[in-house]
Protein backbone atom coordinates (compact mmCIF):
# COMPACT_ATOMS: atom_id res chain seq x y z
CA UNK A 1 0.00 0.00 0.00
CA UNK A 2 1.30 3.69 -1.16
CA UNK A 3 1.66 6.32 1.67
CA UNK A 4 -1.07 7.91 0.24
CA UNK A 5 -3.51 5.38 0.70
CA UNK A 6 -2.09 4.74 4.34
CA UNK A 7 -2.55 8.16 5.17
CA UNK A 8 -6.14 8.99 3.59
CA UNK A 9 -6.94 5.01 5.26
CA UNK A 10 -5.42 6.12 8.54
CA UNK A 11 -7.32 9.46 8.51
CA UNK A 12 -10.94 8.49 8.24
CA UNK A 13 -10.30 5.28 10.64
CA UNK A 14 -9.27 8.05 13.18
CA UNK A 15 -12.46 10.21 12.35
CA UNK A 16 -14.39 6.90 12.60
CA UNK A 17 -13.41 5.88 16.32
CA UNK A 18 -12.56 9.14 17.98
CA UNK A 19 -16.12 10.11 16.99
CA UNK A 20 -17.60 6.32 17.80
CA UNK A 21 -15.76 6.69 21.19
CA UNK A 22 -17.04 10.20 21.85
CA UNK A 23 -20.78 8.41 21.31
CA UNK A 24 -20.08 5.98 23.71
CA UNK A 25 -18.76 8.48 26.43
CA UNK A 26 -22.08 10.64 25.82
CA UNK A 27 -24.11 7.29 26.52
CA UNK A 28 -22.26 6.27 29.32
CA UNK A 29 -24.90 6.14 31.57
CA UNK A 30 -28.05 4.92 29.43
CA UNK A 31 -30.06 2.22 29.85
CA UNK A 32 -28.18 -1.04 27.44
CA UNK A 33 -29.67 -3.94 26.53
CA UNK A 34 -27.32 -6.56 27.84
CA UNK A 35 -27.10 -10.23 26.29
CA UNK A 36 -24.83 -12.98 26.99
CA UNK A 37 -23.20 -15.10 23.53
CA UNK A 38 -20.80 -18.83 24.48
CA UNK A 39 -21.62 -18.32 28.29
CA UNK A 40 -23.29 -16.08 30.62
CA UNK A 41 -19.96 -14.85 31.21
CA UNK A 42 -19.96 -13.40 27.52
CA UNK A 43 -21.37 -10.15 27.22
CA UNK A 44 -22.67 -8.68 24.29
CA UNK A 45 -24.81 -4.76 24.23
CA UNK A 46 -26.45 -2.68 21.88
CA UNK A 47 -23.44 -0.79 22.03
CA UNK A 48 -21.13 -3.09 21.15
CA UNK A 49 -23.77 -3.70 18.08
CA UNK A 50 -24.48 -0.13 17.06
CA UNK A 51 -20.28 0.68 17.24
CA UNK A 52 -19.75 -2.22 14.28
CA UNK A 53 -22.65 -0.76 12.60
CA UNK A 54 -21.34 2.47 12.27
CA UNK A 55 -18.56 1.28 10.93
CA UNK A 56 -19.85 -0.47 8.50
CA UNK A 57 -22.10 2.24 7.17
CA UNK A 58 -18.76 4.36 7.13
CA UNK A 59 -16.63 1.72 5.83
CA UNK A 60 -18.72 0.64 3.20
CA UNK A 61 -20.09 3.70 1.74
CA UNK A 62 -16.87 5.40 1.62
CA UNK A 63 -14.44 2.52 0.37
CA UNK A 64 -16.85 -0.10 -0.87
CA UNK A 65 -14.31 -2.69 -2.26
CA UNK A 66 -13.01 -2.86 1.37
CA UNK A 67 -14.14 -6.16 3.76
CA UNK A 68 -15.01 -5.79 7.11
CA UNK A 69 -14.69 -8.75 9.57
CA UNK A 70 -16.10 -7.51 12.75
CA UNK A 71 -16.76 -9.56 16.11
CA UNK A 72 -20.58 -8.63 16.33
CA UNK A 73 -20.87 -10.24 12.48
CA UNK A 74 -22.75 -7.38 10.51
CA UNK A 75 -19.39 -7.13 8.31
CA UNK A 76 -18.75 -9.42 5.61
CA UNK A 77 -17.76 -13.39 5.86
CA UNK A 78 -14.19 -12.80 5.40
CA UNK A 79 -12.45 -16.14 4.38
CA UNK A 80 -8.91 -14.97 2.63
CA UNK A 81 -6.61 -12.59 3.54
CA UNK A 82 -7.05 -10.80 -0.23
CA UNK A 83 -8.30 -7.53 -0.19
CA UNK A 84 -7.96 -4.65 2.38
CA UNK A 85 -9.76 -6.16 5.33
CA UNK A 86 -11.30 -3.72 8.23
CA UNK A 87 -11.03 -5.92 11.99
CA UNK A 88 -12.40 -4.53 14.19
CA UNK A 89 -13.73 -5.50 18.06
CA UNK A 90 -16.19 -2.26 18.34
CA UNK A 91 -16.02 -2.60 22.39
CA UNK A 92 -13.27 -4.85 23.76
CA UNK A 93 -13.46 -5.92 27.53
CA UNK A 94 -17.61 -5.81 27.22
CA UNK A 95 -17.40 -6.59 30.74
CA UNK A 96 -15.46 -3.57 32.09
CA UNK A 97 -17.84 -1.75 30.10
CA UNK A 98 -21.01 -2.81 31.61
CA UNK A 99 -19.63 -3.41 34.72
CA UNK A 100 -17.12 -0.34 35.82
CA UNK A 101 -17.49 1.97 32.81
CA UNK A 102 -14.30 2.24 31.76
CA UNK A 103 -10.94 0.12 30.66
CA UNK A 104 -12.40 -0.63 27.45
CA UNK A 105 -11.56 -0.07 24.04
CA UNK A 106 -12.40 -0.07 20.46
CA UNK A 107 -9.44 -1.81 18.37
CA UNK A 108 -9.68 -1.35 14.34
CA UNK A 109 -6.55 -2.89 12.26
CA UNK A 110 -6.87 -2.66 8.47
CA UNK A 111 -4.67 -5.05 6.70
CA UNK A 112 -3.84 -4.93 3.14
CA UNK A 113 -3.21 -8.49 1.41
CA UNK A 114 -2.59 -10.29 4.83
CA UNK A 115 0.04 -7.20 5.58
CA UNK A 116 -0.84 -5.02 9.01
CA UNK A 117 -1.25 -1.41 7.75
CA UNK A 118 -2.79 0.32 10.11
CA UNK A 119 -3.80 -0.33 13.62
CA UNK A 120 -5.92 1.92 16.44
CA UNK A 121 -6.33 1.11 19.59
CA UNK A 122 -8.61 3.55 21.78
CA UNK A 123 -9.00 3.72 25.46
CA UNK A 124 -12.43 5.57 25.08
CA UNK A 125 -13.10 6.72 28.57
CA UNK A 126 -9.30 8.21 28.94
CA UNK A 127 -9.41 9.61 25.88
CA UNK A 128 -6.20 7.67 24.85
CA UNK A 129 -5.53 6.74 20.84
CA UNK A 130 -2.61 4.43 20.27
CA UNK A 131 -2.07 4.36 16.65
CA UNK A 132 0.21 2.48 14.15
CA UNK A 133 0.78 2.78 10.70
CA UNK A 134 3.58 0.45 8.75
CA UNK A 135 6.56 1.51 8.79
CA UNK A 136 6.31 4.42 11.07
CA UNK A 137 6.39 3.65 14.57
CA UNK A 138 3.37 3.67 17.09
CA UNK A 139 2.01 6.75 18.78
CA UNK A 140 -0.34 7.57 21.82
CA UNK A 141 -2.15 10.91 21.52
CA UNK A 142 0.57 11.64 18.50
CA UNK A 143 3.30 11.37 20.77
CA UNK A 144 6.05 8.68 19.06
CA UNK A 145 6.18 5.35 21.67
CA UNK A 146 9.85 4.72 22.10
CA UNK A 147 11.03 1.46 20.76
CA UNK A 148 11.29 -1.60 23.03
CA UNK A 149 15.48 -2.31 22.75
CA UNK A 150 16.42 -1.38 25.91
CA UNK A 151 17.62 -4.89 27.61
CA UNK A 152 15.19 -6.04 30.17
CA UNK A 153 15.20 -8.78 32.36
CA UNK A 154 11.60 -10.68 33.37
CA UNK A 155 12.75 -10.33 37.34
CA UNK A 156 12.17 -6.61 36.78
CA UNK A 157 8.99 -7.03 34.51
CA UNK A 158 5.06 -6.74 34.87
CA UNK A 159 2.82 -9.36 32.79
CA UNK A 160 -0.26 -9.29 31.59
CA UNK A 161 -2.40 -11.93 31.59
CA UNK A 162 -6.12 -13.69 32.90
CA UNK A 163 -6.15 -15.25 35.89
CA UNK A 164 -7.84 -17.51 34.78
CA UNK A 165 -4.63 -19.47 33.51
CA UNK A 166 -3.43 -19.76 37.28
CA UNK A 167 -6.22 -21.85 37.81
CA UNK A 168 -6.52 -25.66 36.74
CA UNK A 169 -7.33 -25.45 32.71
CA UNK A 170 -6.91 -27.40 29.86
CA UNK A 171 -4.71 -26.04 28.27
CA UNK A 172 -1.59 -25.15 30.18
CA UNK A 173 -0.01 -26.56 33.53
CA UNK A 174 -0.65 -23.87 36.15
CA UNK A 175 1.65 -24.77 38.29
CA UNK A 176 4.31 -23.35 35.51
CA UNK A 177 2.43 -20.51 35.09
CA UNK A 178 1.96 -19.64 38.75
CA UNK A 179 6.45 -19.81 38.95
CA UNK A 180 6.15 -17.16 35.91
CA UNK A 181 3.86 -14.90 38.01
CA UNK A 182 6.19 -15.85 41.24
CA UNK A 183 9.47 -14.48 39.10
CA UNK A 184 8.12 -11.55 37.36
CA UNK A 185 7.91 -8.81 39.06
CA UNK A 186 4.36 -8.58 38.84
CA UNK A 187 1.44 -9.20 36.67
CA UNK A 188 -1.41 -7.76 36.09
CA UNK A 189 -5.37 -8.16 34.46
CA UNK A 190 -6.93 -5.42 32.55
CA UNK A 191 -9.75 -7.13 30.88
CA UNK A 192 -9.23 -5.79 27.25
CA UNK A 193 -6.92 -7.51 25.33
CA UNK A 194 -6.21 -4.58 22.51
CA UNK A 195 -5.57 -2.40 25.49
CA UNK A 196 -2.87 -4.92 26.96
CA UNK A 197 -1.60 -4.78 23.65
CA UNK A 198 -1.40 -1.09 23.98
CA UNK A 199 0.45 -1.51 26.64
CA UNK A 200 3.22 -3.77 25.83
CA UNK A 201 3.74 -1.36 22.26
CA UNK A 202 3.82 1.75 25.65
CA UNK A 203 6.18 -0.20 27.35
CA UNK A 204 3.96 -0.32 30.46
CA UNK A 205 3.72 -3.94 30.47
CA UNK A 206 6.97 -6.23 29.07
CA UNK A 207 4.16 -9.08 28.18
CA UNK A 208 0.92 -10.20 27.52
CA UNK A 209 -0.36 -13.80 27.06
CA UNK A 210 -3.47 -15.36 26.71
CA UNK A 211 -4.81 -18.92 25.27
CA UNK A 212 -7.64 -18.02 22.88
CA UNK A 213 -7.76 -15.16 21.19
CA UNK A 214 -10.08 -13.89 18.12
CA UNK A 215 -8.62 -11.83 15.07
CA UNK A 216 -10.80 -8.61 16.20
CA UNK A 217 -8.97 -9.13 19.63
CA UNK A 218 -5.22 -8.96 18.28
CA UNK A 219 -5.71 -7.28 14.56
CA UNK A 220 -4.52 -3.84 15.53
CA UNK A 221 -2.39 -4.90 18.74
CA UNK A 222 0.06 -7.17 16.69
CA UNK A 223 0.85 -4.18 14.52
CA UNK A 224 1.39 -1.67 17.52
CA UNK A 225 3.93 -4.44 19.11
CA UNK A 226 5.65 -4.91 15.98
CA UNK A 227 6.34 -0.79 15.22
CA UNK A 228 7.87 -0.71 18.27
CA UNK A 229 10.29 -4.15 18.05
CA UNK A 230 8.23 -6.33 20.32
CA UNK A 231 7.26 -9.24 19.31
CA UNK A 232 4.14 -11.06 18.85
CA UNK A 233 3.45 -15.26 18.22
CA UNK A 234 1.09 -17.88 19.79
CA UNK A 235 2.39 -19.66 23.08
CA UNK A 236 4.36 -22.03 20.81
CA UNK A 237 6.53 -19.48 19.71
CA UNK A 238 4.96 -19.58 16.07
CA UNK A 239 3.17 -17.06 13.64
CA UNK A 240 -0.37 -16.05 14.72
CA UNK A 241 -2.69 -17.11 12.04
CA UNK A 242 -4.83 -13.67 11.47
CA UNK A 243 -8.67 -14.87 10.50
CA UNK A 244 -7.79 -17.80 13.37
CA UNK A 245 -8.54 -17.92 16.95
CA UNK A 246 -4.66 -17.81 18.33
CA UNK A 247 -3.18 -18.18 21.60
CA UNK A 248 -1.51 -15.11 21.68
CA UNK A 249 2.06 -13.88 23.29
CA UNK A 250 2.94 -10.49 22.48
CA UNK A 251 6.18 -9.03 24.46
CA UNK A 252 9.40 -7.04 24.41
CA UNK A 253 12.40 -9.45 22.63
CA UNK A 254 13.91 -10.23 25.98
CA UNK A 255 11.19 -10.89 28.09
CA UNK A 256 9.49 -12.96 25.05
CA UNK A 257 12.29 -15.42 24.81
CA UNK A 258 13.29 -15.88 28.44
CA UNK A 259 9.13 -16.68 28.99
CA UNK A 260 8.71 -18.85 25.77
CA UNK A 261 11.96 -20.86 26.86
CA UNK A 262 11.80 -21.29 30.53
CA UNK A 263 7.79 -21.25 30.93
CA UNK A 264 5.51 -22.12 27.69
CA UNK A 265 7.63 -24.50 26.73
CA UNK A 266 7.08 -26.83 29.54
CA UNK A 267 3.79 -25.60 30.28
CA UNK A 268 1.80 -26.46 27.07
CA UNK A 269 -0.67 -29.49 27.87
C1 LIG B 1 -12.47 -10.13 25.55
C2 LIG B 1 -11.41 -9.29 26.22
C3 LIG B 1 -10.74 -10.06 27.33
C4 LIG B 1 -10.13 -11.35 26.82
C5 LIG B 1 -11.22 -12.18 26.14
C6 LIG B 1 -11.86 -11.39 25.01
P1 LIG B 1 -14.61 -8.87 24.47
O1 LIG B 1 -13.06 -9.42 24.47
O2 LIG B 1 -10.43 -8.87 25.32
O3 LIG B 1 -9.72 -9.31 27.92
O4 LIG B 1 -9.60 -12.08 27.90
O5 LIG B 1 -10.63 -13.36 25.62
O6 LIG B 1 -12.87 -12.17 24.39
O7 LIG B 1 -15.49 -10.06 24.48
O8 LIG B 1 -14.77 -8.00 25.64
O9 LIG B 1 -14.64 -8.15 23.16
CA1 LIG C 1 -12.58 -8.63 22.22
CA1 LIG D 1 -15.94 -7.17 21.71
Amino acid sequence: MNKITQDKIYNKAKEWILEAGKTIRTKINDPIEIGAKSNPNDLVTSMDKNTEKYFLEKIKSTFPNHLLLGEEGFGDEVKTLDGIIWIIDPIDGTMNFVQQKRNFTISVAIYNNGIGEIGLIYNVMEDELYYAKRGEGAFKNDVKLPPLNQATVLEESVIGLNHLWLCENKLVDEKIMQDLVKTARGSRTYGSAALEFAFVAEGVLEGYLTMSLSPWDFAAGMILVNEVGGVTTNIDGKPIKLLEKNSVFAGHPDVHERILNDFLAKARK
